[in-house]
């Protein structure tokens, strides 16, 4: 098992395969934004097979797909089926679901069993000014086709941000409840420019408000170990997550560490921490070498971000970390 430096358990992979994507949502890439990495710094798909498998040696059983939007990559069910042959427990993706109607039946049948989708809002006009894009329609059907295929669950992450689309959010928790789909309000995080101004909408009074209109309690099991903190119909049939980062940060649980697409290994999404995998893994390094590297690299996690001490700290985007 990996273990870091604060006692905390490492068991927890995402791995970002591309950092382009086909929207601009307003908080993570700015809208004409071009510096994208380079076609040839790019793992190939057996380079993060070897990474990957140097982890699951590791103790880690559950990896993310994500990007950027990962089902811009080309073959993506075919690496989901070379890592779920890995041996993993949990193999998920995180996508904006544009391209999803045509993936969801290859996805699942090579080893994804659950997908989160952003969605920030139901309303065309809004998603058209917040993705820059007019894609409700396409994400709509993606989210249909999932659930045809049944990955399972079917989380929906919407940013919440004051002014934006926070009137929206009772609207988003219907359609969520009624669809049998997990929402996920998410307060935006400070990650370059565009986070930075995003809209900060606090959750704690979005959450009294769901509380009542839902009669919502609080969910004492963990629901996929993240730091979502969830809370469920009296039935116990559905809940409503909350991801705080700026009002209750829970770094102290963190289980996790990322991948990105040129080999970085990522030890906090709110840290400059990292070491560079790829030049290691192009030069010809043994797998028990990587194995050292890797528990070298978790020694360097750091206790927590500052994203509210430092919010001005980080230049570089969610899509280019990976969300
Ligand atoms: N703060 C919070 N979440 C963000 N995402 C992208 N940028 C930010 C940010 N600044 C989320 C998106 C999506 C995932 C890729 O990351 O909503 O769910
Ligand atoms: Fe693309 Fe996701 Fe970033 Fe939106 S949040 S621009 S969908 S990577």
């Amino acid at each position: 098992m990996l273990q870091d430096r604060f006692g905390r358990t490492i068991d927890y992979l995402r791995v970002s395969v591309t950092d382009r994507c086909d929207l601009r949502c307003s908080y993570c890439l700015p809208a004409r934004f071009t510096q994208f990495e380079e076609p040839s710094h790019w793992l190939t798909f057996a380079e993060i097979e070897r990474v990957v498998a140097a982890f699951v040696r590791l103790g880690v059983q559950r990896v993310r797909l994500t990007g950027g939007e990962p089902l811009l990559r080309r073959n993506l069910p075919a690496l989901a089926a070379q890592l779920k042959a890995l041996g993993l427990r949990d193999l998920s993706l995180s996508t904006n679901a544009t391209q999803l109607a045509k993936y969801a039946q290859s996805l699942k049948a090579a080893g994804v069993n659950r997908i989160n989708v952003s969605l920030d809002t139901l309303d065309r006009q809004c998603m058209q000014d917040i993705t820059g894009r007019d894609a409700l329609a396409q994400v709509m059907a993606g989210l249909a086709a999932a659930r045809a295929a049944e990955l399972s669950p079917i989380k929906l992450n919407m940013v919440a941000m004051k002014g934006v689309n926070e009137a929206e959010i009772e609207a988003m928790a219907d359609f969520a409840l009624s669809n049998g789909y997990i929402l996920r309000l998410i307060e935006a995080m400070p990650l370059g420019d565009t986070g930075r101004n995003a809209q900060f909408l606090e959750l704690g009074a979005v959450r009294e408000r769901l509380v009542e209109r839902y009669q919502l309690v609080p969910q004492a099991l963990e629901l996929g170990g993240g730091p979502a903190r969830y809370w469920q119909t009296p039935d116990g049939s559905a809940q409503i997550g909350f991801i705080t980062p700026r009002s209750q940060h829970f770094c102290a649980t963190c289980n996790r560490v990322r991948l990105t697409v040129d080999g970085t290994l990522y030890l906090c999404l709110g840290q400059e921490s990292t070491v560079e995998l790829r030049p290691l893994l192009r030069s010809g390094i043994s797998d028990t070498e990587l194995d050292a590297v890797i528990i070298a690299a978790i020694e360097l996690k750091p206790e927590r971000h500052e994203f509210n001490e430092q919010p001005t700290k980080l230049i570089r985007f969610m899509s280019q970390t990976g969300g």
